[in-house]
């Protein structure tokens, strides 16, 4: 589809998983891609494969929970493809802790790079999108949306991700810049596999965050991303769309 025609798109986190899969969509649907993440060989091998797909791509590194990293690799993106019109945040981390042993530096990391991460791209690409028009879309999670048991840091950083989502998006709703955000449930990805299961945790305890389902594929996710990123998304403004297998639903 030609959804982003000459448009300039950011994804963050695109040299693996969802990033990935949403960098390779936005490049099949036409936008000039930037490809962020702070795994710089990833980024480059992602982009490589878009560009050999057709599409068009260039890598960038960044740590998004650095302002000092976002500001000049935003700049760099304008500067080199022109203004960004459309930036997906799917830089994310994780990984399960019983609460009373997790350390202040895991917690923090977590909060810094999905949080915190997500307002310094927010930030850095706003002053370019207005004016002009844009659409952010900020990657949540089911765990955004309920309580899941070993996720403190996780839940806490994506249930910031859907309210700072709610607050641009009625901050900016009037300036052309829409925001919103897209909650999965469980993806087939690095992250998920790399997680493992808690010491000492009951399995039942996961039956509630887990989709009778199964996993999604990225691409799926990448499918509703781009949707909600392109003109067809026009009056979607601060909205959470799950698409997470029926796991927030009752
Ligand atoms: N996998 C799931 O089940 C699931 C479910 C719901 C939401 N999510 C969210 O989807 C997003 C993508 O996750 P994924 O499953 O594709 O994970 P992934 O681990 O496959 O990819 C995450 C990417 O983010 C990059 N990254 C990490 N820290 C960074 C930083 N400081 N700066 C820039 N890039 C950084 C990593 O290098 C990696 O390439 C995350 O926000 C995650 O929380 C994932």
């Amino acid at each position: 589809m030609a959804r982003f025609t000459d448009r300039v798109a950011i994804v963050t986190g695109a040299g693996s998983g969802l990033g990935r899969a949403t960098a390779s969509r936005l490049a099949e649907d036409e936008a000039i891609v930037a490809v962020l993440d702070l795994n710089e060989s990833a980024a480059a091998d992602a982009a490589k494969d878009i560009e050999a797909a057709g599409g068009t791509a260039r890598a960038y590194a960044v740590d998004v929970s650095d302002w000092a990293s976002v500001e000049p690799a935003v700049a760099k993106v304008a500067n080199d493809l022109g203004r960004p019109e459309v930036l997906v945040n799917c830089a994310g981390v994780g990984k399960f802790a019983h609460t009373e042993e997790e350390t202040p530096e895991s917690w923090n990391r977590i909060i810094g790079v999905n949080l915190t991460g997500t307002f310094l791209m927010c930030r850095g690409v706003l002053g370019h999108m207005l004016g002009g028009g844009g659409a952010i879309v900020n990657v949540a999670s089911n765990a955004g949306l309920m309580g899941q048991p070993y996720s403190a840091a996780y839940c806490a950083s994506k249930g910031g991700v859907v309210n700072l989502t709610r607050a641009l998006g009625v901050e900016y709703r009037a300036r052309g810049v829409r925001v919103n955000a897209v909650a999965p449930g469980g993806m087939n990805t690095d992250m998920i596999s790399t997680w493992g299961f808690p010491e000492r945790a009951k399995p039942k305890e996961f039956a509630g965050i887990t989709s009778p389902i199964g996993y999604a594929e990225p691409e799926e996710i990448a499918g509703l991303i781009s949707f909600v990123a392109s003109d067809e998304g026009r009056y979607m403004i601060g909205q959470i769309v799950s698409m997470d297998g029926g796991i927030t639903c009752g």
